[in-house]
């Protein structure tokens, strides 16, 4: 057998990959290769979770944020982003609205908003819960404490979304403010592990400063990890922010990725983000063909839904939304897969 097809295969053996490995993956132009990447990885997810791919509805309920991340178009330092909050109404309301479409997972995403105090996300956690206990609730809120991680966890919340952008100490530190660190992401993710969230990490690709190496290191924190969800999207500048000028991550790094982390981590649930939907109209399918299995429309009320910009031009309707929720069903389908109503739990 090929040598290039004899390293894929080592890989989905092994569910471990090696630099020089990872390396070749990546820069590796032979077209037989890549297909078989993507034939394994989405025989693995197919194998597991059938052609099943999961909804979950993205609720931003607010985009004020105490953090000043470079990359980040809801940085605090960003004078030009209007700022919102959602009320516990409105966020109930989109509950509402994503139960009668078929959602059974509801993603509360924000920045990290003093206004939102331990005491109010619990309120709006158990009454989500409250009206539809046959949902997940998954938090996607920054980093906290164990206590108040453990406060939402009793108020019902099921899952929890933190990436942790990469896992080099000097990479994190190029993408952040001083304030943040590495050590404190990891303390994070793992309490949210321990307390018994389905967790999830991830990383942008193509992040400035971001190489082979560094990348290396991401899918061996994923291995150590092992959380139940890891989100990957390609970097987009933000006009308004220190990345402006600095390019995008690709396409094709991104698929490779995903198809990768398949390999490694197989039971995992793993979006094909808003980010790649943005890089390509057809990003969504292509990432369910490289081993995806979850797509995450947007429920925000739609007058919100622009100022909820993380970077230029991301796409908020069309299949992008929930209100679009039709016409992905029909991409999904033109491709093989099924969208369903259900938790979409890990297995
Ligand atoms: N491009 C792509 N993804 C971004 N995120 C934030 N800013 C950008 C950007 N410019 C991602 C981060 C964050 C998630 C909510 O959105 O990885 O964790």
């Amino acid at each position: 057998m090929k040598q290039g097809l004899e390293i894929i295969d080592s890989i989905q053996k092994k569910q471990n990959v090696t630099l020089e490995k990872l390396r070749f993956l990546l820069e590796t132009q032979d077209k037989e290769v890549l297909e078989y990447l993507k034939h394994l990885a989405s025989q693995t997810t197919l194998a597991i979770y059938d052609n099943h791919i999961y909804i979950r509805g993205l609720i931003e309920f607010t985009n004020i944020c105490k953090n000043d991340c470079l990359y980040c178009g809801i940085r605090k330092s960003n004078t030009n982003a209007e700022r919102y909050r959602l009320t516990k109404e409105d966020i109930l309301s989109c509950c509402h609205t994503g139960y009668e479409l078929g959602f059974r997972t509801f993603v509360l995403q924000g920045g990290e908003d003093g206004y939102f105090t331990d005491e109010l996300i619990c309120n709006i956690v158990s009454s989500v819960k409250k009206q539809h206990p046959d949902c997940a609730v998954t938090l996607s809120i920054g980093e906290k404490t164990f206590e108040s991680y453990q406060k939402y966890f009793d108020a019902g919340a099921d899952r929890y979304l933190l990436r942790h952008e990469t896992a080099n100490e000097a990479h994190y530190q190029t993408l952040h403010p001083s304030e943040l660190s590495l050590e404190n992401r990891k303390r994070c993710l793992r309490d949210l592990k321990d307390i018994g969230y389905q967790t999830g990490c991830g990383f942008m690709v193509g992040s400035p400063n971001q190489t082979i190496e560094t990348l290396y290191e991401d899918l061996q924190f994923i291995r150590d990890l092992q959380p139940q969800m890891v989100g990957i999207g390609p970097f987009i500048p933000h006009k308004d922010t220190p990345f402006a000028a600095k390019p995008a991550g690709t396409l094709d790094r991104t698929l490779r990725l995903l198809s990768v982390i398949r390999l490694i981590h197989p039971h995992v649930l793993l979006p094909a983000t808003t980010a790649l939907g943005t890089i390509h109209p057809q990003g969504r399918e292509l990432g369910i063909l490289s081993g995806a299995n979850v797509v995450m429309p947007n429920l925000s009320p739609s007058q919100v839904r622009k100022k909820y910009m993380l970077y230029n031009d991301k796409i908020s309707s069309g299949e992008e939304s929930a209100e679009g929720l039709k016409d992905l069903k029909q991409r999904m389908e033109s491709i093989g897969y099924q969208v369903v109503v259900a938790r979409g739990d890990y297995k």
